[in-house]
């Protein structure tokens, strides 16, 4: 649409060139440019200038990652659940269909508070995380944030987004949406390398507890 009302303004933009040249040329004083001719001149050089910004703005962000982390909704939903690892991953996550029946079942039962999101680069979905808020019980040592699941699509994996997905979860956390934590956790498999790596560059600290043959490491908020 911008693209269409663009050529249409460059070409009455150039037309009005065109004449300004030949009148110049001409030494053709005699008459001035009617209103409507200099209205539609300045409009033509307005939308071409929002035009060429435009383009230069998109064509700056293309490459620039921007992560947002967005509700699941009724829109989002369909989505969402199509995501998936790597075949050889999936042994790592519950597919995202489970994630979201299980937050039904924590938050109906009152077990914890479950937080999934959708997580977008500007606007294509590109991975799910679930976050969640414990309070503590009679074994904890106080109230927990969670990273319960992280997953980036196969087609988006390897591009910086899980990292700065977590990077964006952990700013969500530190705004205390559910309440105050002194740490978050989370676990992992020990033989997933990637994820290893990527909680360790954020500071995950291994605790030594094992968690259904998981690795489970915090971090202090
Ligand atoms: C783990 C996962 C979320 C990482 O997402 P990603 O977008 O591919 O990761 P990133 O591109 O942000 O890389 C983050 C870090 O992971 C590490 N990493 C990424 N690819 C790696 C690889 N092939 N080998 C070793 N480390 C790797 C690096 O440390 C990297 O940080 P760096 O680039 O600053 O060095 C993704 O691999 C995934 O969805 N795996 C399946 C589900 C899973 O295992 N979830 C975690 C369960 S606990």
């Amino acid at each position: 649409m911008l693209l269409m009302l663009g050529i249409v303004c460059s070409s009455i933009f150039i037309l009005s060139i065109g004449e300004l040249i030949i009148k110049v040329v001409r030494k053709d004083t005699t008459k001035n440019p009617p209103v409507e001719k200099t209205f539609i001149f300045i409009l033509s050089i307005v939308l071409i200038l929002t035009n060429t910004y435009n383009y230069i703005v998109r064509f700056y962000f293309r490459g620039i990652i921007m992560i947002e982390l967005r509700k699941i909704t009724e829109n989002n939903f369909e989505e969402c659940i199509k995501l998936e690892p790597k075949e050889e991953q999936k042994r790592y996550v519950a597919s995202n269909i489970s994630s979201l029946a299980e937050a039904y079942v924590a938050l109906t039962n009152n077990e914890c508070i479950p937080m999934p999101y959708a997580i977008y680069d500007k606007d294509i979905m590109v991975g799910f995380i679930m976050l969640s808020y414990n309070e503590a019980d009679e074994n904890d040592d106080g109230n927990v944030y969670w990273v319960c699941r992280l997953m980036i699509d196969k087609g988006h994996q390897g591009k910086g987004y899980g990292k700065k997905a977590m990077a964006k979860a952990l700013e969500l956390i530190r705004t205390s949406p559910y309440g105050k934590a002194t740490v978050v956790s989370l676990s992992y498999e020990p033989e997933n390398v990637i994820a290893r790596t990527l909680y360790a560059s954020l500071g995950f600290v291994e605790t030594g507890k094992i968690e259904a043959g998981e690795l489970v490491t915090k971090l202090a908020l």
